[in-house]
């Protein structure tokens, strides 16, 4: 299989798709194969897909902006169908166009370049923007969360979903800042944080975590991500492969346990008990033991993928489609 160099990306003047080429060999694909990109972004990932086997690539994205890229890839490719939506709804989406099995899926998680770059999107601390952070159209904006949620639940949001230990420090000053004036933008918040978080030795902006942690709540993205592993284990067919682009731990431990559990032998509760096998027989063999990072060189050019960490899990060929499903 030729690899897609980061230097034939660049002159093609393809947005860095993180870790592509780890992705494309981990798909394992193969002609007349179906693969969902879940994540089309702005499709470097169904591009590559494309270029690399004679398949079909079926993308989706919940912001309607990927959506339009995906219209355009669509005219120029007949095997490609894009389609608007969240990949926890993969399942009900595909069947929708008649698909119930596929043969790899990708997801790239997190937000895209464009999304982050375009100050009006209210994802980023570096510019001046409405404090929105909503991936699709639908659903509560930051500003809304940050000026009617109380001090506790700021507090926990940006703590369980930031990581960010000062969080209470950040909830107080946000909820002193929001008596004074309504806090509508990406700089306002961002300096609330700055003055109250002290900088880094590393130089990450002190904001990072509580945009982070905002970011996630507001777009339910672990709970899309467990419910979008599940989904995908059900469409899969035996030896497709799930591959997955995680950017933090939070998500990564999601991933990895889900991986573990579909992929544990079940375990026998007591010897005078007999086995319940159809209720938690493996379904996935994990490809990764060790997520794989991206390289170096990757990381020279694209500073994003330093904290990328990709897994991958099989189908396993004897997995029942009626996993889950009591004998009666
Ligand atoms: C990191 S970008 C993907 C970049 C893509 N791999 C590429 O090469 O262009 C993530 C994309 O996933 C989308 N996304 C995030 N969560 C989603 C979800 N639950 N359902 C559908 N799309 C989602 C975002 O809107 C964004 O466009």
């Amino acid at each position: 299989m030729s690899s897609m160099t980061l230097s034939s990306q660049a002159s093609q003047n393809l947005h860095f798709s993180v870790m592509l080429n780890e992705v494309l060999s981990s798909l394992h694909l193969h002609k007349d194969g179906i693969y969902v990109d879940g994540t089309f972004g702005v499709g470097g990932y169904s591009r590559a897909i494309l270029q690399q086997a004679s398949c079909t690539v079926l993308g989706i994205d919940r912001d309607p902006q990927a959506v339009k890229l995906g219209h355009v890839l669509e005219q120029e490719n007949s095997h490609f169908k894009m389609i608007y939506g969240r990949f926890s709804q993969m399942k009900e989406l595909l069947e929708s166009q008649g698909i119930k099995v596929v043969d790899g899926i990708a997801l790239d998680l997190g937000v895209s370049s464009p999304q982050l770059d375009q100050k009006e999107r209210g994802f980023s601390f570096r510019f001046e923007g409405p404090l929105d952070m909503r991936m699709g159209q639908e659903g509560m904006t930051a500003a809304e969360v940050v000026n009617y949620y109380s001090e506790v639940q700021l507090s926990d949001i940006i703590f369980n979903y930031g990581e960010e230990r000062y969080a209470r420090r950040i909830a107080r000053a946000i909820i002193k800042a929001r008596a004074e004036e309504v806090i509508n933008t990406t700089l306002q918040l961002a300096n609330i944080v700055r003055s109250v978080v002290p900088k880094s030795r590393d130089g990450i902006d002190p904001a990072t975590r509580t945009f982070q942690g905002l970011r996630i709540y507001i777009n339910r993205e672990l709970e899309e991500l467990s419910e979008g592993l599940k989904a995908a284990e059900a469409l899969l067919a035996p030896g497709g492969r799930l591959v997955v682009v995680c950017f933090h731990s939070l998500e990564d431990r999601i991933v990895k346990d889900f991986f573990r559990k579909k992929s544990q032998a079940p375990k026998h509760a007591s010897r005078h008990l007999p086995m319940l096998p159809t209720l938690s027989n493996p379904t996935l063999k994990i490809l990764t033991a060790k997520p794989l990072q991206a390289t170096p060189e990757e990381i020279s050019v694209n500073p994003r993928s330093r904290s990328a960490k990709l897994r991958v899990a099989e189908k396993l060929e004897n997995a029942s489609q009626e996993q889950g499903k009591l004998p009666i």
